[in-house]
């Protein structure tokens, strides 16, 4: 059955985004940012505060930085040498699920077996050393509110997390607790911060000209400084980063696929933004918008961004790696006329999110420039979609530059690789280099 020709050209519009609603949606971003600047209650966003600044570059010592953001928990021993330096002089990780062994992120695991687990790869990262204080920086890249550095309590689960005991948490007291368990009390916890703020410390540690950082991966989220915050419990400089949870900003207009996915997601009506821009949707978008035109509406496949990615670098002539990809998660032998339909679709989805992301950006650039000009600047940027996913990178810079016009050569994206670890011992070390 060959794709009807109406309907795959209409599912495609309803992914594709023109150049005057990009417009109005960084306006319409940009608008939310104010509201919640005005009173936090008033924006979808979140706008967390941070209680960091940023980094002097002076910051020295070795710290253990804990990642846990995703399915994959990554601790490390870092050395900061001050003046952008530093060395990983140690490095573990392990999955929090591995199908047919075991789950930490599903709704029958418990907080003290996911911090368990976790406590038990920091062990294994200090080699279960006792005699030695270590100070740890975690980046928990999940929304949680905090009125110290310390002390981030995760209001609700994203990117279909569902572990129980953890929401309404602090979640450096579980992992103190799970320290204790197993002995090893020496690793203290000194600071905790979302991925992207730990991404812009990261970054902003080693160049200059860098108040944005943004994590574009399974979640998608961005920070900036917002200089018009002081406050005595805030540790660095230039005012404080404020992690806007942006993946929960509604303010958009979602398309039908977007509305039927967030009614079957773990948490409907939360974090709609993500849900069209992040690694962990993408495919499940595309998987839907086959469905429809396979008149199989509502049955799901297992497509994920990596297929996606797959798909479109695939460039031999009968597109042989798109059909087996189709083939196995799907369970259909397409044509190849649909099987370039599937990839058009996919890179549909792509670049709306990479425009959504690039709108995200243009807005926060603004608001720090008020009516003044645009300040030169770099927007650091962590992430496999960002990274690796082809049309991700080239997007935003085509659209940044639809947006900003005469402005744009004043603003980029630089990958920040590796942030959250390198983040979280800077953010330890702001604490600790101050106390
Ligand atoms: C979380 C954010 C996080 C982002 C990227 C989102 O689901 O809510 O806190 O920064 O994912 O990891």
């Amino acid at each position: 059955m060959a794709f009807n020709e109406e309907q795959f050209k209409e599912i495609k519009a309803e992914f594709t985004i023109g150049g005057e609603r990009l417009h109005e949606i960084a306006a319409s971003f940009r608008q939310d940012l104010q509201l919640g600047l005005r009173d936090v209650e008033l924006s979808s966003m979140r706008m967390l505060k941070s209680y960091v600044g940023l980094p002097s570059g002076k910051e020295t010592g070795d710290y253990l930085a804990l990642d846990f953001g995703g399915t994959n928990i990554r601790v490390f021993r870092i050395r900061l040498d001050g003046e952008g330096k530093y060395e990983i002089l140690k490095r573990v990780g392990r999955p929090l699920i591995v199908p047919g062994e075991y789950n930490y992120i599903c709704k029958d695991a418990t907080a003290e077996q996911m911090f368990d687990f976790i406590a038990e790869l920091i062990d294994e990262a200090i080699d279960g050393e006792r005699g030695k204080k270590f100070y740890l920086g975690h980046t928990f890249s999940f929304p949680s509110t905090q009125d110290n550095i310390y002390n981030a309590r995760l209001i609700i689960w994203t990117k279909e997390f569902a572990t129980q005991g953890v929401e309404g948490e602090v979640a450096n007291d579980l992992l103190v607790e799970a320290l204790k368990r197993r002995g090893a009390d020496n690793v203290e916890p000194v600071a905790v911060l979302n991925d992207t703020v730990a991404v812009l410390l990261s970054a902003a540690y080693k160049t200059p000209n860098i108040f944005i950082g943004s994590i574009y991966a399974t979640g998608h989220n961005t920070c900036y400084l917002e200089p018009s915050i002081h406050d005595p419990n805030c540790f660095g400089e230039g005012g404080m980063i404020l992690n806007l949870e942006c993946g929960n900003f509604m303010k958009l207009v979602p398309n039908r696929f977007d509305k039927e996915y967030d009614e079957g997601s773990e948490k409907p009506g939360e974090q709609r933004f993500e849900k069209m821009v992040s690694g962990r949707y993408m495919g499940e978008l595309l998987g839907m918008a086959i469905a429809e035109l396979l008149g199989e509406k509502g049955k799901k496949y297992d497509l994920t961004s990596i297929d996606m990615s797959m798909m479109i670098l695939d460039d031999s002539p009968n597109l042989q790696r798109a059909s087996d990809i189709i083939m196995a998660k799907v369970g259909r032998e397409l044509d190849l006329d649909d099987v370039k339909k599937v990839r058009e679709l996919a890179s549909a989805i792509i670049i709306r999110s990479a425009r959504l992301v690039a709108a995200s950006f243009v807005a926060i650039v603004w608001q720090r420039a008020g009516k003044g000009a645009i300040q030169k600047q770099h927007v650091a940027v962590d992430g496999s979609v960002y990274e690796k996913m082809p049309l991700a990178k080239e997007n935003i810079t085509k659209a940044l530059s639809e947006l900003l016009g005469e402005d744009a050569a004043q603003v980029d994206t630089i990958l920040d690789n590796g942030g959250s670890g390198l983040g979280a011992a800077i953010a330890a070390a702001m604490v600790k280099c101050n106390a």
